[in-house]
């Protein structure tokens, strides 16, 4: 792995371990580290540049491993971080400023649009990790953000709606058969 790869994947594990972590030390395993994952394996397949695409899925949500008030605004405030981490790290200020573009626009919510072949990337990867680490959507909902069960089910099954649309197509045919299972566990009739 790559020094500053390697850097930086210590620096979020740290940070999702810290108390000040809201999301609890599991937000590394079930969603940081499988963005990389799946950002890793499309930036092969795509031949996209492979550093860019691990380094902005490992920081897309510094912000909020960071400090809960970000968490709103974490695409705006994750950059600031980021870009502090990376110039540390002496990343050349291109390959910084790339990097930013695909944490400003990671997000399904905001309509940040997205100018390149790794913000694709990244955004997928992010989706990806939602539909197929449902239950720690799930747990978002009702534990971090208090709802009751049935809000809570009703607020993941938008946000999986919401990620569906972020998907490339080599992410969507990986995500086909899960998604199709949550919309059918999470309908109407359940609730
Ligand atoms: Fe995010
Ligand atoms: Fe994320």
């Amino acid at each position: 792995m790559n020094d500053t790869v390697k850097t930086v994947t210590c620096v979020i594990i740290d940070l999702s371990k810290r108390p000040t972590n809201v999301f609890g030390p599991e937000a590394w395993e079930t969603h940081i580290k499988c963005v990389d994952y799946f950002a890793h394996a499309f930036a092969i397949v795509l031949e996209a540049d492979l550093r860019v695409c691990r380094l902005a899925a490992l920081t897309h949500d510094i912000a909020s491993l960071t400090n809960l008030n970000f968490y709103q605004d974490h695409h705006i405030h994750g950059q600031d971080l980021a870009k502090q981490l990376l110039r540390n790290l002496k990343c050349p200020h291109n390959e910084i400023k790339h990097i930013l573009h695909c944490i400003h626009c990671h997000r399904g919510n905001q309509k940040q649009e997205r100018n390149t072949l790794e913000a694709h990337i990244v955004a997928s990867a992010d989706a990806l990790s939602h539909i197929v680490y449902f239950p720690a959507i799930l747990r978002l909902a009702i534990c971090v953000h208090k709802m009751p069960l049935a809000e809570a089910v009703i607020w993941s099954r938008e946000k999986i709606m919401k990620s569906w649309e972020k998907l490339l197509p080599i992410a969507s045919n990986y995500a086909y058969s899960p998604y199709t299972a949550i919309l059918e566990a999470t309908n109407e009739d359940w609730i």
